[in-house]
């Protein structure tokens, strides 16, 4: 391997910057970065790689809350579902009995135990592999699929640590196979709109945006049952943001990172936890087992995020305290500004000076998904239809053998949020650095094909 080729896996650490720096820098880069450069440059890259063309045969793993509500998704697309797995029979039977009252064959369940997803993955005819299970099980569900030679879909926060969002990102690389994340947010009306308008210059250059999860999932969070059986041991584990990409998925589209700019670098901060501790007085017997836990993630915590090119994120999680919803899905830029909750923008020159004005003015840049499939997703629901767009989006994607929007460097870049918050609060807020998962590549690729549909 000669230098330009290490260097196009440095990304900004071009050949001549490198002459420029003299043999004392050199030195420093070759011990550390020229590795880096070369284990990133070891394979080819996953960007812009279609889905082989066919008609998808699909599974599932995990048929609980979510994955119940994705099937009925998959199944007014029309998906065509092989398998279904669950480690508690009676949910993988209820989806099995969705999957007939759409008029298919039953699919093959796989029950038993936490690990028979391995079986389902063995199959030789599946092609994609969504995942709808707890957090700690979406890496290695994703990893058994794609070593078996499926794509896979993995629900949001995509995976929970920086080795396992390098290692996706080589299994992809190496295995050939696509993992996505299924962020459903980038699929909103608002959100493709925004994108569109975004790229038809109406903001000016990008300065900055905001995203966040504002949830509040306190009675969710103590339930006996669902996301109540585990999603609250992560407020045990963990402070800082949990679940950032339904905020900052859509903002990182609409600054084409990955795509032209990337993630520099996060600081992030949390307020004090009081309000899982407060539900718990409010509503637990004594002696209740919950008791004994002890919860360390701050009820709102803060991130914000500075891009390569020098653009500005803010991002929040806050799932623990009294607050309406909210993910802010803020983007301004030197024209204007556009905010969520309620939608209102402001563009200078065409809106009343200091004055927001409606969405509805903008109606020019529905996203073409939406023209074509809108009436039917707001029919079938899912989030407000946005459920049903992203995975109809997908399957046309395998359908017609595109590479698929959200790819795996999205999904490892998105999901380093998480552990990379938790670092910067542990020390005190400290500046902390992405790693570039694409191999220096993100600075020239094509912006995003959710912004260019026609
Ligand atoms: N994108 C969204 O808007 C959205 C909304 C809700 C949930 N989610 C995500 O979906 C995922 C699932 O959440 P949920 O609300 O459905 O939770 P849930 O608890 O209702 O469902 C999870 C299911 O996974 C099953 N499961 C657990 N371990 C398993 C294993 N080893 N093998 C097979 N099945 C296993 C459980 O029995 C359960 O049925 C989570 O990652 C969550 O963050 C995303």
């Amino acid at each position: 391997m000669g230098l330009d080729d290490l260097n196009s896996g440095l990304g900004l650490w071009t050949r001549r910057r490198l002459l420029q720096m003299g043999a004392a820098g050199a030195v420093t880069l070759s011990a550390v970065d020229l590795a880096k450069a070369a284990e990133a440059t070891a394979h080819h890259s996953m960007m812009e790689v279609p889905f082989a063309k066919r008609e998808p045969r699909v599974a599932l793993i995990g048929t609980g809350g979510r994955g119940t509500s994705l099937l009925g998704l998959l199944l007014a697309a029309d998906a065509q579902m092989v398998a279904l797995c669950d480690i508690v029979k009676e949910k993988a039977g209820h989806a099995a009995g969705m999957v007939e009252a759409a008029g298919q064959k039953k699919p093959e369940l796989y029950t038993d135990g936490p690990h028979h997803y391995q079986a389902l993955c063995q199959r030789k005819d599946i092609d994609l592999v969504i995942v709808a299970t707890p957090w700690s099980w979406h890496y290695e569900m994703a990893i058994a699929a794609m070593k078996n030679g499926k794509d896979v879909a993995i629900e949001v926060p995509g995976v929970t640590t920086m080795e396992e969002c390098w290692s996706i990102v080589r299994t992809s690389e190496e295995t050939r196979k696509h993992c996505m994340m299924l962020e459903n947010c980038c699929y909103g009306y608002n959100e493709t709109l925004i994108l569109r308008m975004v790229h038809g210059g109406e903001f000016g250059d990008l300065l900055y945006g905001e995203g966040a999860y504002i949830h509040d999932l306190r009675d969710e969070l103590f339930s006996t049952k669902g996301e109540g059986l585990w999603r609250r041991t992560e407020h045990t584990r963990h402070d800082g943001n949990l679940y950032p990409s339904h905020g900052l998925g859509p903002v990182a589209n609409y600054m084409g990172i990955q795509r032209g700019d990337k993630f520099g670098h996060i600081v992030s901060m949390s307020s004090p936890q009081r309000g899982l501790d407060k539900w718990r007085k409010d509503h637990l017997q004594p002696g209740d087992p919950r008791w004994a836990e002890k919860y360390i993630c701050g009820d709102m915590n803060t991130s914000l995020i500075k891009t390569a090119k020098g653009l500005t994120i803010t991002v929040k999680h806050a799932v623990s305290s009294p607050h309406p919803y909210d993910r802010i899905n803020l983007i301004a830029g030197t024209k204007g500004i556009f905010e969520d909750y309620p939608p209102r923008i402001y563009i200078e020159g065409v809106n009343k000076e200091d004055t927001f004005g409606s969405l509805d003015e903008w109606k020019k840049y529905d996203h073409p998904l939406w023209s074509r499939q809108g009436e039917i997703a707001k029919k079938v629901g899912g989030h407000g239809g946005m459920d049903f767009i992203m995975l109809y989006r997908l399957l046309e994607c395998v359908r017609n053998g595109i590479a698929p929007d959200m790819d795996v460097y999205d999904c490892a870049a998105w999901s380093a949020i998480a552990p990379l918050s938790y670092t910067s609060v542990a020390r005190g807020s400290a500046p902390v650095e992405f790693p570039d998962f694409t191999g220096g590549k993100w600075e020239k690729r094509a912006v995003s094909a959710i912004a260019t549909q026609a």
